[in-house]
Order: structure tokens, then sequence, then C-alpha cells
């Protein structure tokens, strides 16, 4: 049967090149072979109560010991029935009792150039102060606070005094607008909003409060507001409403302990947009997705004691949560936090972090990483960054060749790259190298952790063959996934269990090679159907990124009258010209590298590409730009209106 049929995928992308760790890496790694790997694997799958149960009591602090521990029923699921901990005190307290309260929790580096730490004595105070703060607002177990912050210590002191008192936090990236914040706190409910004065992005002010006004004016629930002091621009105060946060600080008490709460109460909600409709709340739990970012940072990260650990996300998105607070602190990590853009005061300033803090491991999206490559290796050739162990990837695929020169010019060839596949919904990591164990391949993301099991069907809901791409959805539960969408069960129910009842629909496409390994096609929506033959997007893009003039690439599909959908790729180039002598060469290249199939029809140069907050190419919207229309849909989520703007000028 033809792929168009079954709705398989052609996979056209080759990719051999194998990168095994070195031996020293694996004889100091926690899982140093692909038996140990295999033989975890296998027991989380085989017995997976067995498992979980004692992954569960061994690594979290439990008030009450947990009686049943997993029960499912399709979409609905719940982990560590009946026993109550707290991710707080799993993130602080533990720490200290462990002996480890004098070890650094954050080390900060504003944007200005200002620097603090905290030890995990210091966010412990911190963390009580503030929560004795939210107590005394009124916020108690359940209430929702929404917290719209720039990239402070601050911002993570307010999320663990939520999760310490129970309340659920709904973390807004500072980057959103009025509207958006106020669509957010009113589909929550918010009680209480936390900001800031202002932010610094690349030496300017942002002036947060003023936003806030505007969004609370829209924001009926929220009876409070905290502002911490940070850029000391003039802001409106409303008497009666707005407190500062110093203030409030001085006299509060630093006693205040956790609160023993249920496994399954509600961490926090995390809005995500969809492609379509509003965003979605995403509903997290407090044991399940403590112990699931927990466990998937020891195994992906090999993190030990003494690392200086960097992940360069904002606590505005899922990454931030589970990779900046949650899974790292509550293994007693030490974390960077930086709070400014990766090009301010100059394009080196990544590179100047890691060098003055020593970075053991560095987490970062493909999107910095196609940035640095553009801006030339003369920034990275100034420092010296030889601190650096391990390297990762998270956010979108990574084309092969620019996961080679973050291989090559980043990691020097030493260190190990883990290209983690989830997503906000999972929670934590479901698919990644572990970098003692997996040999990469440049461009997937290797195997599935221990507890997650995959499966890949075609339309038809039958697994696809090797080399096929498909449907990525998930058998099984695993402890760390979203148990809602806050408000609107029906559209939870639609989402993710209903095209394949029983099974979690990612709304991923991937394939497994002949080794096992899984390579993530992109979204199912995305797919390019050229005269019967399904392409993905990420294999397109990949073969124009490997050419050395070509910087970013989104490819999409357009209609065309006898091919079903023709190819129409957009591309930033380094400095060449850009003209038509290119885009021939462009479409020789891609002949060469797939085959006459993927040979674009329309190739359009533009300066940049339009992405989300969080740095993803939002290739709806430039489908219809390929396609003549007007860009619709929800853009709340685009970073930057002029690249859509100047697209849609292009196109008249
Ligand atoms: O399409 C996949 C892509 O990002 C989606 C999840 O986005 P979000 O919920 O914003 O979470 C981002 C941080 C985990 C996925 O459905 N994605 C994420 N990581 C990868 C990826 N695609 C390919 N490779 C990855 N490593």
């Amino acid at each position: 049967m033809a792929d168009s049929e079954t709705g398989q995928i052609d996979n056209v992308m080759q990719e051999d090149r194998l990168f095994p760790p070195s031996e020293q890496f694996c004889q100091n790694a926690a899982i140093g072979s692909m038996d140990d790997y295999q033989a975890l694997y296998d027991a989380a799958k085989n017995d997976p109560d067995k498992f979980w149960g004692e992954t569960a009591r061994e690594e979290l602090h439990w008030f009450e010991p947990f009686d049943t521990v997993c029960n499912h029923d399709g979409s609905h699921v719940e982990w560590f029935v009946g026993g109550k901990t707290n991710i707080s005190y799993n993130c602080l307290d533990a720490n200290i009792a462990a002996g480890n309260g004098d070890r650094l929790a954050i080390i900060w580096e504003g944007e200005p150039g200002d620097t603090r730490t905290l030890t995990y004595k210091q966010l412990l105070t911190e963390v009580c102060k503030f929560s004795n703060v939210l107590t005394g607002q009124g916020v108690g177990v359940g209430d929702v606070v929404s917290i719209y912050m720039p990239m402070t210590p601050e911002l993570a002191i307010a999320m663990l005094a939520c999760t310490r008192i129970g309340a659920i936090h709904s973390v807004i990236f500072a980057g959103f607008s009025a509207e958006a914040i106020a669509d957010r706190n009113n589909d929550a409910s918010a009680k209480v909003q936390i900001t800031s004065d202002g932010l610094f992005r690349r030496g300017k002010t942002l002036p947060l409060k003023d936003t806030v006004n505007a969004a609370l004016e829209k924001s009926p629930t929220v009876e409070c507001c905290i502002v911490l002091q940070r850029a000391k621009n003039d802001c409106a105060m409303q008497a009666g409403r707005d407190y500062w946060w110093h203030e409030l600080m001085e006299d509060a008490s630093a006693d205040c302990p956790a609160l023993p709460l249920d496994s399954e109460a509600t961490s926090f909600i995390l809005y995500t947009s969809g492609s379509t409709g509003k965003p979605k709340g995403i509903r997290h739990t407090t044991a399940g997705y403590n112990l699931w970012t927990k466990k998937t940072f020891q195994w992906v990260f090999d993190w030990k004691p003494e690392d200086i650990y960097w992940c360069t996300a904002d606590c505005g998105w899922i990454t931030g949560h589970s990779y900046i607070v949650y899974g790292p602190m509550s293994n007693g990590a030490t974390c960077l936090m930086y709070e400014g853009a990766p090009n301010h005061p100059a394009p080196d300033r990544f590179w100047d972090v890691v060098q003055r803090h020593k970075v053991t491991i560095l987490y970062t999206a493909p999107t910095a990483i196609r940035a640095f490559v553009k801006w030339g290796d003369e920034h990275i050739d100034k420092h010296d960054i030889s601190s650096l162990r391990l390297l990762g990837t998270v956010g979108e695929g990574i084309n092969p060749d620019t996961w080679i020169w973050y291989h090559e010019k980043i990691g020097g060839e030493k260190c190990p790259i883990v290209d983690t596949w989830w997503q906000t919904e999972t929670g934590g990591i479901m698919m990644s190298p572990l970098p003692g164990a997996t040999a990469t391949k440049p461009g997937s993301c290797t195997l599935p952790l221990p507890g997650v099991v995959p499966v890949i069907v075609d339309e038809g809901l039958h697994p696809v063959e090797t080399n096929h791409g498909g449907m990525l959805c998930m058998a099984q539960p695993w402890p760390g996934m979203l148990r809602g969408i806050w408000g609107d069960e029906k559209r939870f129910q639609e989402q993710y269990w209903s095209t394949f009842p029983g099974n979690y629909l990612t709304g991923d496409n991937a394939r497994v090679d002949d080794d096992g390994y899984y390579w993530i096609m992109g979204r199912i929506d995305d797919v390019i159907n050229v005269s019967g033959h399904r392409l993905s997007t990420i294999e397109v893009e990949s073969a124009l990124v490997s050419h050395d003039k070509v910087a970013e690439c989104a490819a999409v599909g357009r209609p065309h009258d006898l091919k079903g959908q023709a190819i129409c790729v957009f591309v930033t180039v380094k400095d060449a010209q850009a003209g038509e002598a290119l885009r021939d060469e462009l479409r020789l290249h891609v002949r060469k590298e797939i085959g006459a199939l993927a040979v674009p029809d329309d190739i359009r140069f533009t300066d940049g590409l339009p992405k989300t907050r969080s740095g993803k190419i939002m290739r709806r919207l430039l489908r219809d730009i390929a396609a003549g229309r007007q860009a619709a849909g929800d853009v709340s989520t685009l970073e930057d209106f002029s690249v859509l703007a100047k697209l849609s000028e292009d196109q008249e």
C-alpha cells in the first residue's frame, strides 16, 4: 500500500554517523553501559509497580506513605495514591537534612552583570518567608498564583513558595502581552499576581508592571499583586492591591514547615499554545511530577555534586520548571540562572558566562545553537570553555549539521550531546541518550527512558514498519504525565486520548531506525504530502541546513493542482548573496542530499523566520503565507510580529 493511503511517512534522510561516549566518560557515569540501561529499562517495563514504588520510596520524602503505586484507566491516571509529600520539601529541606545545606543552589547572573548566590539553606529561608507572605495575602491550598517575572532568583523562590503551601502556580513567560496574561489569569481564576517593576533585556528596561497593570484591569479574580523591585523604573502601584515584595518580606517569619500534600494534588498549571484555539493550561501533580523530574535529571545529565549546571531556558517554559527548578533542586544540584539575552552586550555572552562560572553541563535549544553558528566562531574562540563535559538540546529537532557544529565547536569533540525529546505535557524528558551509555546519532533523540513505552502507528492505527514514520504515542502511563487541561476535560480527551484510545497521542510524528533509535519527524499537522509521498519537515530542512550558506530554514507544503502539495522553503542565509544563483545551488543540493522528490518548488529568502517566544518555528503561519493567504489563527505566542509583517508584505 502506498504511504499516502496508510498515512505513513517516507524516510528520506540518511544519517549514519555514530558517536559512542568516550571510555573515560563511561567509567565515571552512573549508568556506564548499554547493559545497565537495558536492565533499568526492562525493570521499569516488566514490573512498573515494583520499579516505581521502590524508586519513589527512595527518592522522595513521604509524610505519609502511599498504598497504591499506580491506578490507570485510559486517560485517568493516579500515581502513589494515598501518599503525602511536598515538592518544596524535597527540593530544600531534604537537601539540608542530607547535610548539603551549604551547597550553592543558585548562581545567578543578571543581564547588567550583577551576580548573586544562594545556598540551599539561604534559599529555604527566602522560600519560607515568601510562603508566609503568600499565606498573609490569603493564599491557601488549591489557590492559583500567577507569576510574570524576570529570570531572577525570586522567580524560583515564588514557585517553591507556592508548592510549599499547596498553592498552584501558573508561570507566564515575561514576554507575553497584557491580553495574554489576562486570558491566562481568567482561565485559571488566579487569585494573586506576582511581577516586577521591570526587566532588563538587551540593555533596555521593559516595564513589566505597566503590562501587568493593563492585564489586571481585565483579570477580575486577582485580588492582590506583589511587585519585586528589579529595574527600579517608575511604575504605578495601586493602593490596597499592590505591594512591594521587599516590604512584605521585611516582617515575614522564616518559619514555614512544608505542608504534606496528596500525591495527586495539582502542583502547577502551565499554559501552552495549541495550533488552534486558546492556550491550554496543562495540569501537573505533586509526587509523580517530582519523581519524574528528579530521576530523569539524574539519568540524562549524569549529574555529580560538583557540577555547575546551566539550563538556558526561562522558567516561563516547562524546561525551566523541570530542569532549572524542580529536577535539579530535588537532587541538590548547583544551577546557574542567567537573566538576559545571549547576545548582550556582545554575541559571546554565553561563552563568557561558561568561562567565568566554569559551567560543566550546558542545556540549550537548537534555535540558540543556530544563532551561534550564524554569529560566527570568533565569539567562542575568545573564551576558554573547556570546563564543559556534557551538552544538551531541547525544544525542537536539531539538524544534523548543527549538531556536528555543537559537538565540535562547543563540545571540543569530547562532550556527549543529549538530544532530549519531551513536551510540556510529559512533565520531563521521555527520550534521550544516556551520556555514559548511548552512542549518539546527530538528529536522533535515540532511545526511550525507563518507564517510557512508545508506539508508532499509521492512520489505521497499525504499527509502522522500521524506518517508516507515523504518529508517536505512549502505550503506558509514566509518573510525570499531565493529568488534564485546566477546566477543559473535553479538550483533554479529544486532543490526547481519542485518536488511539488507551494510548497518549503526542502530536508528533516519528520513526524508528534499524538500531531501534527514534527520529522525531515534526508535528503531525506539518507533514508535506507531495505526489503521495508524505515528507517530514525536519528532513527537508536538515538537507538545506547542511548547505554552508544556509543559516536556518523552514519547509512547508502549499496546495498544488497536480502534486497535491508543493514544497515551499523559507531560508535565512549566513552572509551569502540571496538570489537566483543560490536558489539553483540549493535545489541541486537537496536533489543530491535527498532526491528529486524533495526539491523545493519555491525558495523564499527571508531575514528571519516567525518563531514562538520559546524559539520554535511557527510553520502554520508560513503555510498560510506559502499558500498566498493571510496568516490566521492564534498569534499570541509569536515573538516578533515584524518578521510576519515583512513576509506578508513580500507577498504583495
Ligand atoms: O514537537 C516536539 C518538539 O517540541 C514539542 C513540545 O514542545 P513544548 O511543549 O513547548 O516543550 C518544549 C520543551 C520540552 C514536541 O512535541 N520537541 C521538543 N524537543 C524535541 C522536539 N522535537 C524534536 N526533538 C527534540 N529533542
